[in-house]
């Protein structure tokens, strides 16, 4: 019998089968067409104990009891569709975990329809690609404990490894896994965002061609920054296309696809109310690079800056100087104290989520398993997760001292960089709202004040005021005489 079940073999699936077949642990594959079963059997058939089922039937038929079946279809109506097949066919206490990018909401509700059948449902982020599916992801369970600790074994076996311990532990109950999966993709934005944004400046500001800016971000890998991201960053520019022999990157379009993931990320943020501006500023940007008709013909009509705001630009509008190492290691430090501000957000965001489920999330272990096998896996995750062993509970992750000091040492940096940026009109929505959410929140007082009042000028809405407890309302328009509201 096989002690586990794979359906659903495109890359991800096979993978997946594959790295637990070789560590020993038979496995059977399913595939709603046939065909890529065989293929998978020709091609990989030898790696593993494989058992290599026709149809559902035959699938639930060769599993060990309680049967553990891994999901790995592409999110929304295929996941429901595989589980409306698999139902009728499984027995009280079997495990269906659903391995791909699902909608936590999505997990909640099939947990809650599995349970009606005693089937216990469980809602698993799995990270690092097509690399990491066979070689070692990071793996976030999510669901009941119980059924976790059935699969555990394989999990903790097939996960990603760092100093000795998996990058795999149970995250939380109900659709916390992949809750923590889509704010982990979010955080894959942000990431993203950053470097290209860097990558913009060097290009337009520095002038630099992409080769050398690989040379740059190889260099950056060896410090702070050091990640898979910035790692691939210098691979990726220093590409040369066979066609034509430029740089690759300067012959794709500029236009980022999404599948949902950073979208649901910032609308889960909005609604908890959570400012998570690096997060939603990168799904922005990447929206406003869908429109490439729109930008081509606002490039010949919208003005830029004029020419005297950007001196250093030569005529095609990179820079007629050598590139300054100043200007490279301030954008270094804007792309890292930015970085920060992003996991600081995407933290505080799971911070909150887990009070509002009621999900008693480890955010420290979150980093730990972020640290190997994902794609945001970073130096980086390091100091997060020291920070939550040392500080507990602590609301914002700019509040550690580690963390304090690293924004308080770029932040010079950081501010020149915007600023340059501003004058040369290079879009940087990531950095400079980083730097603005940080400037805000360093603040005892802000502005809101004013919103207070002006809310309460037009709808009565009240405010408080800080000298006297309650609610108040001025009848602005009326005799202008002050009113509590709440006695
Ligand atoms: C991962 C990736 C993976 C996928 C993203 C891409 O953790 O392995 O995040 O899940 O590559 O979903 O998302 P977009 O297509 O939205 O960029």
């Amino acid at each position: 019998m096989a002690h586990i079940g794979v359906t659903g073999l495109a890359v991800m699936g096979a993978n997946l089968a594959r790295n637990i077949a070789r560590r020993g642990v038979p496995v059977a594959v399913h595939n709603r067409t046939v065909a890529r079963t065989k293929e998978f059997m020709g091609a990989y058939g030898e790696e593993g104990d494989f058992t290599a089922a026709g149809s559902m039937e035959e699938f639930v038929a060769a599993l060990e009891r309680p049967r553990r079946i891994i999901v790995m279809v592409k999110a929304g109506a295929p996941v429901d569709g595989v589980i409306a097949e698999l139902t009728p066919l499984l027995d009280r206490g079997d495990i269906i975990i659903d391995a791909g990018n699902s909608h936590f909401p999505d997990t909640e509700r099939r947990a809650a329809e599995c349970a009606e059948a005693g089937i216990r449902f469980m809602g698993v982020g799995v990270s690092g690609g097509e690399e990491g599916a066979l070689y070692g992801p990071s793996i976030m369970p999510g669901g009941d404990p119980v059924a976790y600790a059935e699969v555990e074994g394989v999990f903790t076996t097939i996960a990603a490894q760092v100093d000795g311990s998996p990058c795999c532990v149970h995250v939380g109950p109900g659709g916390a896994g992949h809750y923590v999966k889509m704010v982990h993709n979010g955080i894959e934005y942000a990431d993203m965002q950053l470097i290209v944004e860097a990558y913009d400046l060097l290009t337009h500001v520095a002038g630099l061609d992409a080769p050398d800016i690989g040379k740059i971000f190889e260099e950056w890998n060896s410090g702070d920054l050091e990640s898979f991201l910035i790692e691939i960053t210098a691979i990726v520019l220093q590409k040369t296309d066979d066609a034509t022999g430029r740089p690759l990157v300067d012959v794709i379009v500029d236009q980022a696809g999404q599948k949902g993931t950073g979208t649901w990320t910032a609308i889960d943020a909005l609604n908890l109310g959570v400012p998570l501006t690096g997060i939603t500023e990168a799904v922005f940007a990447r929206g406003l690079s869908a429109l490439r008709d729109e930008r081509r013909m606002a490039a010949g009509t919208l003005a830029g800056p004029n020419p005297s705001a950007a001196q250093d630009r030569g005529v095609d509008g990179r820079s007629a100087e050598a590139p300054r190492a100043d200007l490279v290691d301030d954008i270094r430090q804007a792309l890292y104290a930015s970085k920060v501000v992003a996991y600081a957000q995407g933290f505080a965001q799971m911070r909150a989520a887990s009070q509002v489920h009621g999900w008693d999330l480890d955010l420290g272990a979150m980093a730990r398993i972020w640290r190997g096998g994902c794609i945001i896996r970073a130096q980086f995750l390091n100091r997060i997760m020291e920070a939550y062993a040392e500080h507990g509970d602590v609301e914002n992750l700019l509040m550690v001292p580690y963390f304090t000091r690293a924004v308080a040492d770029a932040q010079d940096a950081w501010r020149r960089v915007v600023v340059t940026a501003t004058q040369q009109g290079v879009a940087i929505p990531a950095f400079a709202s980083s730097l603005s959410y940080y400037d805000g929140y360093r603040r005892e007082r802000g502005p809101a004040n004013l919103i207070q009042g002006l809310r309460d000028y037009f709808g009565a809405h009240t405010y408080r005021r800080i000298d006297a407890e309650g609610s108040f309302h001025t009848r602005w328009a009326q005799d202008g005489r002050e009113v509590r509201t709440d006695v």
